[in-house]
């Protein structure tokens, strides 16, 4: 995820126990290729390369060729192609949500893409441009027919944005639809939630959710495994751990807008969080944020230790 999904939330989720896959920030085909000074932080796949698919996002085939190219030689659990995304700054250009329209264009782009690539090759995508599952059965059967090794659903329409719930039911459907693998993901919640649409699908992805709760693989595991409860969470720490990996592993000027959209997550922890979200987004830095983020507990401090499994 855009400013998310960087490697000091990888660390973390890490430090919780892990997950079993991460995928990277969308990282754009053209900058990459052209060597721009903040690509080696969008490359960087630690603290456990092996396990992190690098997700492309671009408008031009031969770029998005060039740049799955490269990124194979890297140690990496695969290649991802973004046809998903419907930011308007993604798909004003081409790219994301926009493949969708041509299921000719997209296959021949998997085509190219299959040539150069070794590693696990997938797509992520939506419903498409409108509801309707035939569609999206016919263009997830082309993209497979191209070499593609797996698909990852986010089953809303391009212009719903996050507007409904996700349909899951799509996402099995895709499943009997298809012989390659087919992952679901939307509004997974919580880990009871992970656990559950895990029975849908081949594997499930969480968004958000894994921002909110960077412990909760770790608990969907314990949960499965009838483990009792983990740990208390501290939340103080945790953010205050966060802001500190981010100053490690963020060039200087990412931090601050990466700090941000942590926070507009994490916070949902908390029973003020609108209020916390907007005392925070007041902060010019990171020093500035870890002092409202404590100042928080000083003034609450029966909200500083998350009790697990203690709620259902
Ligand atoms: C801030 C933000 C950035 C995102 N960036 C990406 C991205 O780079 N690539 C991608 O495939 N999806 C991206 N997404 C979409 C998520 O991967 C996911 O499909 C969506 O949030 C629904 O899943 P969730 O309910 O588990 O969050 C982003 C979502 C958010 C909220």
């Amino acid at each position: 995820m855009a400013e998310l999904s960087h490697r000091a939330l990888r660390e973390l989720i890490e430090s919780f126990g892990g997950c079993d896959e991460y995928f990277t920030e969308m990282i754009s085909a053209g900058p990459l290729l052209g060597g721009g000074p903040f690509e080696a932080y969008y490359i960087d796949a630690g603290p456990c390369p092996g396990r992190v698919v690098y997700q492309l996002v671009g408008a031009r085939s031969d770029q998005l060729r060039a740049a799955a190219a490269f990124l194979d030689k890297r140690d990496c659990a695969g290649i991802d192609i973004n046809m998903g995304c419907s930011a308007p700054a993604i798909t004003r250009t081409g790219a994301g949500v926009r493949w969708m329209a041509s299921a000719d264009r997209a296959a021949a782009l998997m085509e190219q893409i299959r040539r150069v690539v070794t590693r696990r090759l997938s797509v992520k995508l939506r419903i498409g441009p409108e509801d309707d599952f035939d569609s999206l059965a016919r263009f997830c059967r082309r993209l497979e027919e191209a070499g593609t090794d797996r698909i990852t659903l986010h089953p809303r329409t391009g212009r719903e944005k996050f507007k409904r719930s996700a349909r899951w039911d799509y996402v099995g459907r895709l499943r009997r639809e298809l012989g390659i693998p087919v992952a679901g993901n939307g509004d997974i919640a919580d880990a009871a939630g992970l656990i559950r649409r895990g029975k849908d699908c081949d594997a499930v992805m969480a968004g958000r959710l894994a921002v909110r709760a960077p412990w909760v693989f770790a608990q969907a595991r314990a949960l499965e495994e009838g483990r009792p409860a983990l740990p208390d969470i501290d939340l103080e720490e945790t953010a205050l751990r966060f802001l500190d990996l981010l100053g490690r592993y963020q060039p200087p000027e990412f931090r601050l807008s990466r700090a941000r959209r942590f926070f507009a997550y994490f916070c949902d922890n908390l029973q003020w969080a609108h209020h916390v979200k907007t005392l925070l987004n007041r902060e010019g830095d990171l020093a500035g944020i870890a002092a409202v983020w404590s100042g928080y507990f000083r003034e609450h401090p029966e909200e500083r230790v998350l009790r697990l499994f203690s709620t259902p």
